[in-house]
C-alpha cells in the first residue's frame, strides 16, 4: 500500500523539521515545502513560497505526480518582525500576513479538494499563543496568528462532513537554535545568566518554567492526526507551560 503523504511547510529547520521526522517514523512520506533547503538530509524537499499562489500550485502538482495526494497538511512555516506600531513598515506587515495567514489559506485550499475526494484529511496549523494573546511590537505576527485560528474554524466546519479535521497548536516559547540565540543576546545585553534570562524574560508568564521542546510539539501533531483525535476539530490547543491558561 502506498504511504500516506504529509506535507509540512517550513520543515527545513526548527519545529517543522522535528514534525517531518516524527511523521516519517510513523510511516508517512513527509514532504518539506520551504524557501530554503533543509538543514539535514532525509526529507524530500520542494521549493515553495507559501505566500505565492503559483508557487503553492506548482509544488502541489509536483508532489501529487511524484508521491500522490496529500493526506496530512501541517501549516508550520513562519517568520517574525518586531517594531513599534507607528514605525511598522507596510512591506513587513504584508510579508508576515502573506506567509503566516495567506500561506495557510493557500496551502489548505490547495489540498482540500483531494482530501474531500478521499473522505479523509488532517490539517494542523502551528499558530502560537500569540494567536490568543498579544505582546507589544508584534502587530503583524499577532494579527496573522489570530487569523489562523479563525480560518481553521471555517475550514473545520466545511471539512467535517468530508472526514477532514482542522486544528491549531499554540506554543509559547519553543527550544530552537533561533530561540537560544535570542537568549544569548539577552544574556549579553542585560548581563544575566542563561537561567536568569529564561526566568525573567522568556518564561515570566509561564507557571512551568521550561521551554517547550520541538519534540513535544511534534508529539501533539502526531496525536491530532491519529484516530484517537478524530472527534477533535476547530480547536486551538495551548502548549505554553501555563502561559495564557484558560484562553
Ligand atoms: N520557536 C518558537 O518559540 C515558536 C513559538 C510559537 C510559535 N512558533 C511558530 O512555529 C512555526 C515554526 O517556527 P520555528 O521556530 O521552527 O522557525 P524556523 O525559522 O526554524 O522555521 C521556519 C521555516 O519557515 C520557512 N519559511 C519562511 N518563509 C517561508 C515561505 N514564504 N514559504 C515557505 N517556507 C517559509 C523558513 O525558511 C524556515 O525554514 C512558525 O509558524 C512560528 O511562528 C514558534
Amino acid at each position: 500500500m502506498a504511504k500516506k503523504v504529509a506535507i509540512i511547510t517550513g520543515a527545513s529547520s526548527g519545529i517543522g523539521l522535528a514534525i517531518a521526522k516524527h511523521l516519517q517514523v510513523e510511516g508517512y512520506t513527509s514532504i518539506c515545502w520551504d524557501i530554503k533547503a533543509p538543514t539535514e538530509p532525509g526529507i524530500p524537499f520542494y521549493h515553495c513560497d507559501v505566500s505565492q499562489e503559483a508557487s503553492v500550485k506548482a509544488a502541489y502538482a509536483k508532489v501529487k505526480a511524484e508521491h500522490g495526494a496529500c493526506t496530512v497538511l501541517i501549516n508550520n512555516c513562519g517568520l517574525q518582525f518586531l517594531s513599534p506600531i507607528e514605525d511598522f513598515p507596510t512591506d513587513k506587515w504584508n510579508t508576515l500576513i502573506g506567509v503566516l495567514l495567506t500561506g495557510t489559506f493557500l496551502c489548505s485550499r490547495e489540498v482540500f479538494t483531494d482530501m474531500k475526494a478521499s473522505k479523509f484529511g488532517r490539517i494542523v496549523n502551528i499558530s502560537s499563543i500569540h494567536g490568543k494573546v498579544a505582546s507589544p511590537f508584534k502587530a503583524a505576527y499577532v494579527s496573522a496568528k489570530h487569523g489562523v485560528l479563525g480560518l481553521a474554524k471555517v475550514i473545520a466546519l466545511e471539512g467535517a462532513e468530508h472526514g477532514i479535521t482542522v486544528n491549531s497548536i499554540c506554543p509559547g516559547f519553543v527550544d530552537t537554535p533561533l530561540m537560544r540565540n535570542q537568549v544569548k543576546s539577552q544574556m549579553e545585553l542585560n548581563n544575566l545568566s542563561e537561567q536568569e534570562v529564561l526566568n525573567k524574560i522568556f518564561l515570566k508568564d509561564q507557571c512551568i518554567k521550561e521551554l517547550t521542546s520541538v519534540d513535544q510539539v511534534a508529539s501533539l501533531v502526531s496525536y491530532l492526526i491519529s484516530p484517537g483525535a478524530s472527534n477533535i476539530t476547530g480547536e486551538a490547543l495551548n502548549m505554553t507551560g501555563g502561559w495564557g491558561m484558560g484562553v
